[in-house]
């Protein structure tokens, strides 16, 4: 298939950051006072701010997000076997942690639609030795986690809520990331809010608050010896420079979310005449999409294989990225034995087969939006 633009195939990466002055003039000021390691005031500044914009009594800012699950699962001091319920269609920190701790992932398959492990089999899949669940929202949508938490408090099962892609979105009424026992955010460079990297956690519960702290900086002991440590823990420590540019990002975020919605939207509108893919909506009852990231699903009447659609994409200078690709069908997961073949996910298999997104970054003009919706359309029609 042929096609013709008049585009001058300028290069679109698949995210493009936006940082504004605040930022600037904030990391500046780390820099010409020199502190610039994990001591400094944007660190507090920064967990309060951020704890308090997500409801929440206590912030542990962290140098990513997959730190942030490692340190939240193993602050709630589960034995070794222990059943920890993740869905399969996801980045590889929910399941990694679980893994890296001894404990054992039970997986879960996702809906076709919102992306977002199912409540029904999360339910199915609750035994005597769940633990804890590891509730993860995934591109535009929460998952609907009503019936979840429910049922887990009834049983004594804790809930980290992974809410990395979902900053400044809301379930109902209240914030994601303000349900779990735990919850934990990223703060990558394709995030709502970026530090470059990072990571928090957030809790109410204040003795998880004061072993996440002592987690993240090593277990240092507290009293006489500094140097006696009293539990296996890690340098995961965020530094005053990230804050100081989280900082800056947080003073901006109504706008971010915003302009996020907005190029969702334009996406959508470009897109939803085309009856070959699968976009997502832009609200269900529980939640209007907040568009982490722009996802398309070929359906299977498409005729064509993504392999094809990506690199013809690339070819017009559109940078795409693949869909998460799911843990039950992970090569190092394979090695280790950790998931019976008998299982199947049919759902998270055809996601991961057929699914990408388009560049998505606040950073992201609205004209290289209706040229890259121009190009799709080409190619698939
Ligand atoms: C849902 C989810 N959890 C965890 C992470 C890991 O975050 P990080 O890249 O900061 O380690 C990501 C990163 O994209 C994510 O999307």
């Amino acid at each position: 298939m042929k096609i013709k633009l008049k585009s001058k195939n300028k290069f679109i990466p698949v995210n493009v950051p936006k940082i504004f002055s605040q930022e600037k003039i904030n990391v500046n000021s780390c820099l010409n006072k020199g502190w610039i390691s994990s001591q400094g005031s944007f660190v507090n500044l920064f967990e309060k701010q951020f704890s308090s914009y997500n409801s929440r009594k206590y912030g542990i800012s962290v140098s990513s997000g997959t730190a942030a699950l490692e340190i939240a699962l193993k602050s709630l001091n589960l034995k070794p076997k222990d059943e920890i319920i993740v869905p399969t269609f996801s980045i590889i920190s929910t399941t990694l942690c679980v893994v890296k701790l001894g404990l054992k992932p039970v997986l879960v398959d996702s809906d076709l639609e919102n992306w977002n492990m199912i409540p029904n089999e999360v339910i199915k899949k609750i035994t005597k030795k769940t633990k804890a669940i590891i509730i993860t929202h995934i591109y535009g949508f929460p998952v609907d986690m009503r019936k979840i938490i429910n049922i887990a408090k009834s049983k004594n099962i804790k809930i980290i809520e992974d809410s990395s892609e979902m900053i400044g979105q809301k379930y109902y009424k209240k914030k994601c990331g303000s349900f779990g026992d735990l919850s934990t955010f990223s703060f990558y460079a394709n995030k709502h809010i970026t530090t470059g990297e990072g990571g928090m956690i957030l809790t109410n519960d204040k003795k998880l608050y004061t072993k996440c702290k002592s987690l993240r900086n090593l277990c240092f002991g507290i009293g006489k010896n500094r140097y006696d440590h009293d539990d296996i823990g890690w340098n995961y420590r965020f530094t005053n420079l990230q804050a100081a540019m989280g900082c800056g990002q947080l003073k901006n975020i109504s706008w971010i979310i915003k302009r996020k919605r907005e190029i969702g939207k334009r996406y959508h509108a470009l897109l939803k005449f085309n009856k070959k893919i699968f976009i997502q909506p832009l609200k269900y009852k529980f939640a209007k999409n907040i568009f982490w990231v722009f996802g398309i699903v070929l359906k299977k009447k498409s005729g064509i294989k993504r392999e094809r659609v990506i690199k013809m994409l690339l070819a017009k200078g559109i940078q795409t990225r693949n869909f998460f690709y799911p843990m039950h069908k992970q090569k190092v997961f394979k090695k280790l034995k950790l998931f019976s073949k008998k299982t199947k996910y049919p759902n998270a298999e055809f996601l991961s087969q057929n699914g990408f997104y388009l560049p998505s970054g606040i950073g992201i003009k609205n004209n290289e939006i209706k040229y890259i919706c121009e190009v799709l359309n080409k190619i698939i029609n």
